[in-house]
């Protein structure tokens, strides 16, 4: 089948990718000249493992192009899958969706042929009805559907999470639209990946009430972590205890800095706007994004703490920069708020990233950036882990403690055994283990 994907980001090219490994036809569109004159070179501009090696692959099986042109993208497609963003909107919580409204458009003009358009960007309730209408402007009924496939990509598992997905979610009303669909995702459905079909709403919702429901799994446990350090109790065991409960689950219970990257925060106060439009309220998530917040705040006077009260004139090395590992994405990175505070509170801040530092050296204006994990270390007052890149989890301990002036270490991931840091001397300080 060919397929057309309009947005070439992140949700665009992993999922083009993976559609023509499939065996797809597969045209990606985007309005970027630079990005796809990149991507015909064989260059991804976004760094994911595995993908410039897939891309490379399909291009070369001739499974797999990209243009700027939308009525050369279109041209006998059968599905179109509208990829864009849907950034917050300033000051309301709610979704911008001028760019999905606007492809909707740019893909009712270019219908020659029967086409279903299929909405994989994460909107609010309604965004299907809303594609429906603005495609009827341009094109004739009897030549379009919508549907709606949320994505639920991690980032840096990208590829994995779209071939070997828990669940396909597919929104879909009426029958040649879910014959499309189920075309699409045959591959999967053949290797057993359990195919959801709903209603546009429901799938719609889905993906609001998947990602915010993880988001607050990871701040539940973040709390918890809290409360360990009160009272004296480990969160790595309570956490490896509760998620052996079946019902719970141990994953997204590891304890951090707070959430971060382009869909938590985002999607958390998207559902609050839309359940508030709707008159139902939900309570438990309006409160979401303000732990969390707090959270990334209060992960500096931890490090302060931990540096004997003060950083002033004090060297900080830190390791990762990115919001979580296996990406180079800043978006929203519990990093951006930490170090700023470090440095009005009188701090030198020397930083490691393996993937992330051209993006941060943007956003973090005054940090050094040192070219290896151990450089970084050098001569620093205090190490702090903000992001747990695997490079840094069997690290030289003993080179570690070398190389730092004082062997403090302020691990906000939890990387570290905190009994074998204590014995080798270290001041090591975690996440929720005041036992
Ligand atoms: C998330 C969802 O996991 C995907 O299923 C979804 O498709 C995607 O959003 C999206 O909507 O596009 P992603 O933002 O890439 O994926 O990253 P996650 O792995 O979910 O992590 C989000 C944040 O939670 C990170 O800052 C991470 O460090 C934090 N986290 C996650 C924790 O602090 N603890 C955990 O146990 C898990």
């Amino acid at each position: 089948m060919r397929i057309a994907m309009i947005g070439s980001g992140y949700v665009g090219l992993v999922s083009g990718a993976c559609l023509a490994d499939f065996g797809h036809e597969v045209v990606c569109v985007d309005k970027d000249e630079a990005k796809i004159a990149a991507l015909n070179a064989g260059q991804s501009p976004i760094y994911e493992p595995g993908l410039s090696e897939l891309v490379a692959a399909n291009q070369r099986a001739g499974r797999l192009f990209f243009t700027t042109d939308i009525r050369e993208g279109m041209r006998g497609a059968q599905a179109a899958f509208i990829c864009v963003g849907t950034p917050t909107l300033p000051g309301e919580g709610g979704a911008d969706m001028r760019y999905v409204y606007q492809a909707a458009g740019e893909i009712g003009d270019a219908i020659e042929t029967f086409v279903v358009v299929v909405n994989k960007s994460t909107s609010p309730i309604g965004a299907c009805d809303a594609i429906e209408s603005i495609v009827a402007e341009r094109a004739p009924r009897d030549k379009f559907a919508v549907a709606s496939n949320p994505e639920f990509l991690r980032e840096g598992a990208a590829i994995d999470d779209f071939k070997q997905p828990d669940r396909v979610v597919i929104g879909v009303e009426g029958e040649a639209a879910r014959r499309v669909m189920r075309e699409i995702y045959q591959p999967l459905e053949r290797n057993g990946s359990p195919i959801v079909y709903t209603t546009r709403r429901t799938a719609e919702l889905i993906k609001y009430a998947a990602n915010v429901f993880l988001a607050m799994k990871v701040t539940f446990i973040n709390e918890i972590a809290d409360l360990c350090e009160r009272v004296g109790g480990d969160v790595m065991d309570v956490a490896h205890a509760i998620g052996l409960d079946k019902r719970i689950g141990r994953r997204f219970l590891n304890p951090g800095p707070g959430f971060g990257g382009s869909c938590f925060p985002k999607d958390t106060l998207a559902l609050t706007k839309l359940a508030i439009d709707a008159r139902s309220p939900m309570r438990l998530v309006e409160t979401l994004v303000d732990v969390n917040d707090k959270r990334k705040v209060a992960m500096v006077g931890k490090i302060v703490r931990a540096c004997g009260g003060s950083v002033k004139g004090k060297r900080i090395a830190v390791l990762g920069l990115t919001y979580k590992p296996n990406t180079d994405d800043m978006r929203d990175a519990p990093s951006l708020v930490i170090l700023p505070l470090l440095q009005q509170a009188g701090a030198t801040i020397v930083a490691f990233d393996p993937e992330g530092a051209a993006q941060a050296a943007k956003l973090l204006p005054g940090v050094e950036f040192a070219s290896g994990p151990y450089a970084c270390l050098e001569g620093a007052d205090a190490l702090v882990v903000v992001t747990e890149w695997d490079a840094f989890r069997a690290l030289d301990l003993a080179r570690v403690k070398a190389a730092l002036r004082e062997p403090v270490v302020v691990d906000l991931r939890n990387i570290y055994p905190q009994s074998v840091m204590r014995e080798m001397g270290f001041k090591y300080v975690g996440i929720g283990r005041g036992a």
